[in-house]
């Protein structure tokens, strides 16, 4: 009988030092790979703690990004590949050009891409574009980047003119009472509004609009939080489940928006898109292709939620630089607002190149994110094999992945990278020179699909802000240094801005 008892007592213990284990290691398969990287000549790389396995790098990133950078740069000079600890998932950080080009540019269909240890990330992007890798991904890319081609998202820009004029009524109307603004947070609405007007129109009413918005919000704030990641914890400390319905939410307007329009229904609500990513997406997947493949429902629907997520607050945080930098630099925002000037607004909503409509602008805007890159880090490419990179054999499964913010900033690639010149992107400037210098949508294959579409974007709605408005930063030196705040790289203390009529 006793014998039973202690059996019993045994079996519990063991399950709950399961359980405690199964809660603590939240990607178990990333502990494999990191023994597996202490195996080979990789751990001679390894200049992380061993004391700090759990957050890894992450503190540091979070704490003192710009010398975090550097000491990664001291490392990459000398041995040009950088592990970093992720959750349990070693990550390698290409700092030599030729190993950037030999993986970014190379066959990609040696790699994968494996988002699992970031659960909420994972879960949300489905079987979305962000999420695949291989075939699959050539695929969807085929049928996406079809969608997304420049001619198209001038559909989307009298969304753009008329989001911007709405904010810019409400910032003047805000100017008066002198209060500052969180700058960041009303970036943040309007890229949201833009999403949610250029995705449905009129497929989805009013209402159904302002759910999808709220939720949306929601799961972007959750998609980074820690806790989430952590099997067992995630129902204590989170609420995992509240996270779970908003989902489920957001997949059925999505696809009730999928039925509403193959049966030609709408609201008939007054909608400035003419066409919205939902036509382009159903029309590019049906569009002919050698091997026939079209995107599932299931597919489609993961990655109008994917291009959501992933177009709102990179876009956002980029404005909100600029904007910084606007007042930073009184003579460029003069420049700015001089080339403003001689431009009729209503043209920025028309066909043409918005580039050459508003060049200086376009340099600032892309100056800006070359200072302070928005998104912290892109998804590492994950080889199927063991691969041989430059000098190191990368094991199997490890992801390798670049920092553009630290390439942004490398003396060796940028005449004086800390200083703030636009012109270094003006034809056959510092910025022409290569592909790889300049990299905050990435570069290589996989490079941001929404590219064009944020260019445009931040284009549009900057310049009707800087026609009528001017911000001046309201917080303190230290409070706007760079910090990750993932997925983007923001101010610590956010961004209080004091806004004045121009
Ligand atoms: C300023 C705004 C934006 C920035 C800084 C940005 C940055 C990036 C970066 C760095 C990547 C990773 C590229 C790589 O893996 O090499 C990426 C991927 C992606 N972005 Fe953006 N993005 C922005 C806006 C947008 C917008 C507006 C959309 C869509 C509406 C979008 C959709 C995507 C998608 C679908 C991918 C995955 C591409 C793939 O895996 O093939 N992004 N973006």
């Amino acid at each position: 009988m006793l014998e039973y008892i202690l059996y019993a007592v045994g079996g519990f213990v063991a399950l709950c030092i399961g359980l405690v284990m199964y809660s603590l290691v939240p990607n178990p398969m990333g502990y494999f790979r990191m023994r597996r990287v202490f195996n080979t000549k990789l751990q001679e790389y390894l200049k992380v703690p061993l004391w700090r396995p759990m957050d890894g790098s992450f503190h540091e990133m979070q704490t003192d990004l710009i010398g975090f950078f550097k000491r990664q740069l001291d490392y990459g000079n000398l041995f040009g590949v950088i592990p970093l600890w992720y959750v349990f998932d070693p990550n390698l950080i290409l700092t030599k050009p030729e190993d950037m080009k030999q993986v970014l540019f190379g066959d990609d269909l040696q790699y994968y891409r494996d988002n699992t240890c970031f659960y909420v990330m994972h879960m949300v992007l489905g079987k979305g574009i962000i999420n695949v890798g291989g075939m699959e991904w050539r695929n969807q890319h085929r049928i996406l980047y079809k969608a997304f081609a420049p001619d198209n998202l001038m559909y989307f820009r009298p969304a753009f003119a008329a989001r911007a004029r709405k904010m810019v009524d409400t910032f003047k109307a805000h100017a008066q009472s002198g209060e500052p603004i969180d700058l960041l947070k009303t970036m943040n609405e309007i890229t949201l509004g833009v999403m949610i007007d250029t995705a449905f129109g009129n497929t989805l009413s009013h209402e159904e609009q302002s759910e999808m918005r709220h939720h949306l919000m929601y799961v972007i704030k959750q998609t980074t939080n820690f806790v989430h990641q952590v099997p067992l914890l995630r129902y204590i400390f989170a609420d995992h489940t509240q996270l779970k319905r908003r989902l489920g939410e957001m997949h059925s307007l999505v696809e009730t928006s999928l039925i509403r329009r193959r049966e030609g229904k709408s609201f008939g609500e007054v909608c400035e898109v003419k066409r919205h990513m939902i036509d382009l997406i159903i029309e590019a997947n049906h569009s002919e292709s050698e091997d026939g493949y079209r995107m599932s429902d299931e597919v489609m629907r993961d990655n109008m939620i994917s291009l959501m997520a992933a177009g709102t607050e990179t876009t956002a945080t980029a404005m909100t630089w600029t904007l910084y930098f606007l007042d930073k630099y009184p003579e460029v925002y003069r420049k700015v607002r001089e080339e403003n000037m001689n431009i009729d607004l209503e043209h920025l909503a028309e066909p043409g190149d918005l580039t050459k409509i508003v060049p200086y602008l376009t340099q600032v805007i892309q100056e800006s994110m070359r200072m302070c890159s928005p998104l912290g880090n892109i998804p590492g490419r994950r080889p199927f094999k063991d691969m041989q990179v430059g000098d190191l054999v990368v094991p199997a499964h490890v992801p390798m992945l670049t920092f553009a913010h630290q390439i942004h900033h490398n003396p060796q690639i940028w005449d004086a990278p800390e200083e703030f010149r636009p012109e270094r992107f003006a034809k056959d400037g510092e910025a022409s020179r290569d592909r790889l210098r300049f990299q905050p949508f990435g570069t290589g294959r996989r490079y941001c699909l929404g590219k064009y579409m944020a260019m445009a974007e931040m284009q549009v709605v900057l310049s009707h802000m800087v026609r009528d408005l001017r911000f001046e930063y309201a917080g303190t030196a230290e409070g706007i240094t760079p910090a990750f705040r993932p997925p983007t790289i923001q101010p610590r203390d956010g961004m209080p801005m004091h806004i004045k009529l121009a």
